[in-house]
């Protein structure tokens, strides 16, 4: 297995960009900053404390060309583990939050993404409990940056302070202009947080694992052939599941919901994407042919290309 995972073909689409940055980049990045400090903000109790982490470390992002930085260290770790198409997602939301220019840190990613051995797509995300307003000026930097491989855009943050039906009128939008629409939904919360964002036209559901708690959500996941996004260390990592044995993955896959792997944050939650297709094998029994089709409904929901330069 070890040798089975490292070798499959793989693809990631749920992956955030400022996640996958460790202690040592920000170091890099800012070598006055004591190396111990950085660490500290790797550790989190809870859910919001990692959303609070995540977001000190997305501040220590300030020039452009430390977003290519990261961007290119992301690529390369995932061109070492087979991974052959990626859609990265871009917390656009904090970007803005920040005061800080888009435009020249998407141009700096893209110019970093460029020559890679992994095909490279984007998704701007927004953060819920901001609201409606800079999620709507997110929709349009998405809906601009069409042919240069942005393909959707999505929510994420906090479920709970920030509902989906809030967004109506910006995931209308962003249909309207040809993007796709993902989002973060049913992390740490209810089924009724997924059905909220099938309201909106998600197309895929970011982690979605509360809709284990609900067979008519199952049914209609299976039926309308809509993929969650699963990251297993990622849900303990933040506690949203409180052990492996816990972890609905093997449930939603038996109950025929399409399922793709992936880490979500690698460097914030200490995993790689070939660990979590070892994780799957080792902890719920998934077989090298199972594993196989995982892997391939990562390329069948991967969003795609359109004129992309
Ligand atoms: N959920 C919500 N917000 C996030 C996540 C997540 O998994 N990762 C980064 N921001
Ligand atoms: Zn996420």
């Amino acid at each position: 297995m070890e040798d089975f995972a490292a070798r499959l073909p793989k693809a990631e689409l749920h992956l955030h960009l400022e996640g996958s940055v460790d202690a040592g980049m920000l170091h890099e990045l800012d070598p006055a900053a004591p190396l111990e400090e950085l660490r500290a903000l790797y550790q989190y109790a809870d859910f919001n404390a990692f959303l609070k982490s995540f977001g000190a470390v997305v501040k220590r992002l300030e020039r452009p060309e430390d977003y290519a930085l990261v961007t290119r260290r992301l690529l390369e770790r995932l061109a070492a583990q087979n991974v052959r198409y990626v859609e990265i997602i871009i917390a656009a939301g904090v970007v803005l939050w920040k005061k800080q220019e888009f435009g020249p840190i998407f141009d700096a990613i893209h110019d970093a993404a460029r020559g890679s051995a992994v095909e490279v797509r984007w998704i701007l995300d927004a953060v819920r409990q901001f609201g409606v307003e800079p999620a709507m000026e997110v929709a349009h930097l998405a809906a601009a940056r069409q042919d240069r491989g942005v393909v959707a855009i999505g929510i994420g943050g906090s479920e709970e302070r920030g509902p989906a039906e809030w967004f109506k009128d910006v995931y209308a939008f962003a249909k309207s202009e040809g993007l796709h629409l993902t989002a973060h939904a049913g992390e740490g919360t209810s089924p009724e947080s997924v059905w909220e964002a099938l309201v909106l036209g998600a197309e895929r559901i970011g982690h979605g694992i509360a809709a284990v708690r609900d067979q008519g959500l199952l049914r209609h996941l299976r039926e309308r052939d809509i993929p969650l996004e699963i990251s297993i260390t990622s849900n303990l990592v933040t506690g949203v599941v409180k052990s492996l044995e816990e972890h609905p993955l093997r449930a939603l896959y038996d109950a025929g919901v399409p399922i793709v792997l992936n880490t979500d944050d690698p460097a914030m939650f200490g995993c790689t994407l070939t660990d979590e297709y070892r994780l799957a094998a080792k902890a719920f029994g998934f077989t090298e042919a199972e594993l196989t089709g995982i892997a391939e409904n990562g390329f069948r929901y991967g969003f795609g290309r359109k004129g992309v330069t």
